[in-house]
C-alpha cells in the first residue's frame, strides 16, 4: 500500500480478534500495529508515530481504560477509541463526555462501520496536526511581524524627528542669518580699517569681539540642531543631568519664534538635583516629546504658558510639564499612550511620541501620570528613580 495516511494500533487480548482485524485492514490505506495487551501496546507507542489507538476494555494485566489514561497523559494527540462487548454503558458515556474517548465500537463489530470510524479518526488526527503546524507557523509569523513593527516604529521615530527639524528649517536659517550677517559685516569693517596705516586698535578689538560672540551663537544653534537630531543607539548608562537636558531642549525650541516670543515659560529647575543613571539621548527624547506636545496643544489657546518643574520626591526625580492648551477629554486619557492614537493631521503627528516616552520611562522603572482638563490644560508628571 503506498500513500499510507495514518498509523492505527489495535489492542486486544483475543488472538482471534487480532487476526480478523489484520485481515480486515490489510488493504486499508493506513499502517497498522497489533498488540495483545497494554504493555505491548505501550512499547509500540514508544517506537512508532501512532495516530489512533483502538482498544478492548477487559484485558488481563492492564485494562483498556488504564491503557487509555496512559495514552492520554503521554501522547495527548492520539485519537482514542474503545472496542468492547462490555455493556457498562455508563462508564463509557462518561469517558466520552469527559473528552477521554473519541468513539465506542460495540463487539462483535460491523466491518464497514469499523473501517469508516477508523478512517474518520485518522483524518481527525491529521487535521489536528495540520492545525498545530499552522498555529506554529502563525506564531512564528507573528513574532517576525512584531520584530518588524518594532524596527519600523524606530524608523518612524527617527523620521518624525527629522521632519520636525525640517519644519523648523526656515526658522533655523533665519536665526543663523543674523549672526552670520554680523560676522561678515564686522569682517568688512575690519578689512577697511586695516587699509589705514594706523588702525584704531580699540575699535578693531571691538569688532573682533562682535565676530567672536556671533560665531559662538552660530555654534550654539548648530549644536542644538545636531543635539536634537541625534539618534539613540544602544542604551548607555551614564550620569544624566536632567536640568541640563531640559535647558538644552528649550534651547532647541527657542529656534522657533512662536515658542520664543508667544509662549510664556514658567521654568523652575531645582538646584543640586542628583544625576540619574541612564542614556541622556533617551531622557532628552522624553523631554522633547512632552514639550513638543505641550506646544502643539497650545496652538489655539489664548493663554500660552509652558511650565516645567523638577524636584525630588521620596528619593525619585520628579519632572512636571504643564501647559494651558486644549486638554484631553477624560475618555481619551487612556488612549494617548497607544502608538496609533493621534488627533493631529498627517504630517504633524504620528501618535508614536507618548508610546515611546512610556516605553522609555518603563525601561527605567519610572512612572508617567497625566492630569488634564478639557479646554484648560494638561499636566504630565514623570517620576524617575535616581
Ligand atoms: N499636552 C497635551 N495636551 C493635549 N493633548 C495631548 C497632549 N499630549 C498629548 N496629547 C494627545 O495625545 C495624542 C498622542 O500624542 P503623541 O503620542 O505624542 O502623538 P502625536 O503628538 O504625534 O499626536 C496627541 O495627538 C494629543 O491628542
Ligand atoms: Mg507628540
Amino acid at each position: 500500500m503506498t500513500n499510507k495516511t495514518g498509523t492505527v494500533l489495535f489492542v486486544d487480548d483475543e488472538e482471534k480478534i487480532l487476526k480478523a482485524l489484520k485481515r480486515l485492514f490489510r488493504s486499508e490505506p493506513c499502517r497498522t500495529f497489533f498488540a495483545s495487551g497494554g504493555p505491548a501496546a505501550l512499547d509500540i507507542l514508544n517506537a512508532e508515530n501512532v495516530s489512533v489507538v483502538i482498544t478492548d476494555l477487559s484485558m488481563p494485566g492492564m485494562d483498556g481504560f488504564t491503557l487509555l489514561d496512559r495514552v492520554k497523559a503521554e501522547y495527548p494527540d492520539i485519537i482514542r477509541i474503545v472496542m468492547s462487548g462490555h455493556s457498562d454503558t455508563d462508564t463509557i458515556l462518561n469517558a466520552i463526555n469527559q473528552g477521554n474517548l473519541y468513539r465506542y465500537i460495540v463487539k462483535p463489530f460491523n466491518e464497514a462501520e469499523l473501517k469508516i470510524t477508523t478512517k474518520q479518526a485518522v483524518e481527525l488526527f491529521n487535521l489536528q496536526q495540520d492545525k498545530r503546524n499552522l498555529m506554529q507557523r502563525l506564531e512564528e509569523h507573528n513574532n517576525l511581524l512584531e520584530e518588524r513593527v518594532e524596527k519600523r516604529t524606530n524608523q518612524l521615530l527617527a523620521i518624525e524627528k527629522k521632519a520636525e527639524i525640517g519644519k523648523y528649517a526656515s526658522q533655523i536659517v533665519h536665526n543663523m542669518n543674523n549672526p552670520l550677517m554680523a560676522v561678515f559685516g564686522s569682517i568688512g569693517i575690519v578689512e577697511l580699517m586695516m587699509k589705514n596705516a594706523n588702525p584704531d586698535m580699540d575699535k578693531l578689538q571691538k569688532f573682533l569681539g562682535i565676530m567672536k560672540k556671533n560665531a559662538c551663537d552660530l555654534k550654539k544653534i548648530i549644536r542644538s540642531i545636531l543635539d536634537h537630531a541625534r539618534e539613540g543607539g544602544p542604551s548607555r548608562t551614564e550620569p544624566v543631568n536632567i536640568n541640563e537636558i531640559i535647558a538644552r531642549a528649550l534651547e532647541f525650541f527657542e529656534l522657533d519664534s512662536i515658542f520664543k516670543y508667544k509662549i510664556e515659560k514658567n521654568i523652575s529647575l531645582t538646584e543640586n538635583l542628583p544625576f540619574m543613571k541612564g542614556d541622556s539621548i533617551q531622557i532628552k527624547q522624553i523631554m522633547d516629546n512632552l514639550i513638543k506636545n505641550a506646544i502643539d496643544a497650545m496652538e489655539h489657546s489664548d493663554k500660552k504658558c509652558l511650565g516645567i518643574k523638577t524636584g525630588m520626591e521620596n528619593g525619585d526625580i520628579i519632572i512636571k510639564i504643564s501647559d494651558t492648551g486644549e486638554g484631553i477629554a477624560e475618555e481619551d486619557l487612556e488612549k494617548i499612550f497607544s502608538p496609533d492614537y493621534t488627533t493631529k493631521p498627517v504630517g504633524k503627528g504620528t501618535g508614536l511620541g507618548l508610546a515611546s516616552v512610556k516605553a522609555m520611562i518603563n525601561a527605567y522603572s519610572g512612572k508617567i501620570k497625566v492630569k488634564s482638563e478639557k479646554g484648560k490644560g494638561t499636566l504630565f508628571t514623570v517620576q524617575l528613580p535616581v
